[in-house]
C-alpha cells in the first residue's frame, strides 16, 4: 500500500512512525513533512492547504491512501477533490471539519444529538460578552470561535481580561466552567461505525502544577489508571456514536478521526471540544501503544469497511511523552537554533524516540528548531513510572539553547499506579 500524509507536524511524525512499521506499506510519503518525517518517508514540498497541489500529488504517487493531519487543512477542505477524484482519504470534508473549525456549529451539532457538554452563549459584542461572563460567573471561559492553535481560549477568574480576549476575537463562545480532570479520547469512524481508541490525558499548560498560558500541549501519558471503568464505553455511546450520526443526518457524514475533549465533572462527563484530527501530543502515546498495525484501520475508515475491522489490539503497558518547547513558547517562540542529542536521546530498542514537531535541516544537514513546539520524547514501559523516567532520561540528552519543557508528566498518574 502506498500511503501519502498531509502535514509536518509531531502527529504527522507519530503516523509515519507507526505507518513505517506496517508490512502492508509499501511506500510511505509525506507533505511537507519536516526533518525527522524526511527520516522515515518520503518528504514533498507542497502547500498542505492547496487542495489542488495535494491532489496532483496523490495523483502522481498513485496513493492507496491519504491521511489529513492537521486541522488547517481539513478545515480547508484539502480532503474534498481527493474523495471526489476516488482516492481513500483519511480526515473529514470540510463541511464535517466545522466540528473542529466553529466552536458554535460544535455546539449546534451536541445539542442536537443531546451530547453532554457546557452551558454556553455565542457573543459578537462587547455588551453581549459582558452579559454572559456575569450570567456564568467566574472563573470566566471565553473561546474564539474559528481556529486558533489551542491558544484560543482563555480560563481566568480576571473579568477585565476575559472581556480584553473576546474583544479581540470577532466572534467569541463564552461557556461555564466545567471542573474535574480532562481526558482525550479518540475514536476512528468512517461516519457509521466509531471504534474508540485507548484515552489519554494532555497537559495543556505551560508551567509545572498547571500555571501558565494555556498551549497546544506540554506532554501526554496513556492509559489512564485513575480513569472510571467504563468510561471509553460510556464516551462512545453518550459522546461519539451521537455526534457522527447527527453529522450523517445532515448529510455531513464524518469520516477519519473524531477527538472528543472531555472534563469528567462532579456532575458527569462533559464534552470540553471536538476536533476532527489526532490530537497532539496525545496521538504519539495512544499510538505507541497501538499493537494492530495502522495502514489498514485508517484505509477501513476511508472506504467505509470498519464494522468489518477485528478488535483493536493493544499493549498492556504504558507511554509518557514530554514536549521540548522553544524559548518564548506559546507567546512569541525564538527559531533557528541547533538541535543536539537527538539521536543520543532513543533508545536502540524502541522504547524511547524523538518525534519532530518544528525542527527543520539546514544546508549541512543540521536540525533547527523552527516552531513553538519542537520536538517530543515518548518513552515506553510496563508501566507509567518506567515509561515517564524513559521518556525523561531522553529529554535529558536534548540540547536546545533556551527550551522549556514541564516536569511533572504523567506524575500524579505514575505514583497513583505505584500505589503511593
Ligand atoms: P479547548 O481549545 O476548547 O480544548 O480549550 C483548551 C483548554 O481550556 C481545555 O483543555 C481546558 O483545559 C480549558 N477549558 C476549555 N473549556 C473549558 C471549560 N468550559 N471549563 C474549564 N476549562 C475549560
Ligand atoms: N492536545 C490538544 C490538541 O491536539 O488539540
Amino acid at each position: 500500500m502506498k500511503v501519502l500524509v498531509i502535514g509536518g507536524g509531531a502527529r504527522e511524525h507519530a503516523l509515519c512512525r507507526s505507518l513505517s512499521q506496517d508490512p502492508a506499506v509499501t511506500e510511505l510519503h509525506c507533505a511537507p513533512g519536516n526533518a525527522g518525517i524526511a527520516q522515515v518517508a518520503t518528504v514533498h514540498p507542497v502547500d498542505q492547504l492547496d487542495g489542488a497541489q495535494v491532489l496532483a500529488l496523490s495523483q502522481r504517487l498513485a496513493a492507496d491512501l491519504v491521511v489529513v493531519g492537521p486541522e488547517a487543512p481539513l478545515v480547508a477542505g484539502v480532503a474534498d477533490p481527493l474523495r471526489a477524484a476516488g482516492i481513500p482519504v483519511f480526515g473529514p470534508s470540510a463541511e464535517a471539519a466545522q466540528l473542529e473549525g466553529s466552536k458554535a456549529f460544535a455546539k449546534d451539532v451536541m445539542a442536537a444529538a443531546g451530547v453532554p457538554t457546557a452551558l454556553s452563549y455565542v457573543c459578537t459584542t462587547p455588551a453581549e460578552a459582558a452579559e454572559a461572563l456575569d450570567a456564568f460567573g467566574a472563573p470566566y471561559v471565553v473561546k474564539d470561535d474559528g481556529l486558533a492553535a489551542g491558544k484560543g481560549v482563555v480560563v481566568t477568574s480576571d473579568r477585565a481580561a476575559a472581556l480584553a480576549h473576546a474583544a479581540s476575537c470577532d466572534r467569541v463562545v463564552i461557556e461555564e466552567y466545567l471542573d474535574g480532570p480532562e481526558v482525550s479520547l479518540f475514536a476512528i469512524t468512517d461516519g457509521v461505525t466509531v471504534v474508540p481508541l485507548q484515552p489519554a490525558q494532555d497537559f495543556k499548560r505551560a508551567l509545572d502544577g498547571d500555571e501558565g498560558p494555556n498551549t497546544g500541549g506540554m506532554g501526554a501519558y496513556s492509559p489512564l489508571p485513575w480513569a472510571p471503568e467504563g468510561l471509553v464505553a460510556e464516551v462512545l455511546e453518550h459522546v461519539l456514536q451521537p455526534t457522527v450520526d447527527e453529522l450523517r443526518r445532515r448529510g455531513s457524514t464524518f469520516s477519519g478521526l473524531l477527538y472528543a475533549g472531555l472534563a469528567l465533572t462532579s456532575r458527569g462527563t462533559r464534552v470540553i471540544e471536538f476536533n476532527a484530527r489526532f490530537g497532539d501530543p496525545e496521538t504519539q502515546v495512544v499510538l505507541a501503544r497501538l499493537r494492530t498495525p495502522l495502514a489498514g484501520v485508517l484505509l477501513a475508515a476511508a472506504n467505509g469497511s470498519l464494522a468489518a475491522l477485528e478488535p483493536l489490539r493493544w499493549d498492556d503497558g504504558a507511554a509518557v511523552t514530554v514536549v521540548v518547547a522553544a524559548e518564548g513558547y506559546p507567546a512569541a517562540p525564538r527559531s533557528g537554533d541547533p538541535i543536539e542529542g537527538l539521536e543520543k536521546a532513543e533508545a536502540a530498542d524502541g522504547t524511547v524516540f524523538v518525534l519532530h514537531a518544528g525542527t527543520r535541516a539546514d544546508e549541512e544537514g543540521r536540525v533547527l528548531s523552527a516552531g513553538g513546539r519542537v520536538l517530543s520524547v515518548t518513552g515506553t514501559g510496563a508501566d507509567l513510572a518506567q515509561a515517564r523516567d524513559r521518556a525523561y532520561a531522553g529529554v535529558a540528552e536534548i540540547r536546545l539553547d533556551g527550551s522549556q519543557h514541564r516536569t511533572d508528566i504523567a506524575l500524579k498518574a505514575a505514583r497513583q499506579q505505584a500505589g503511593e
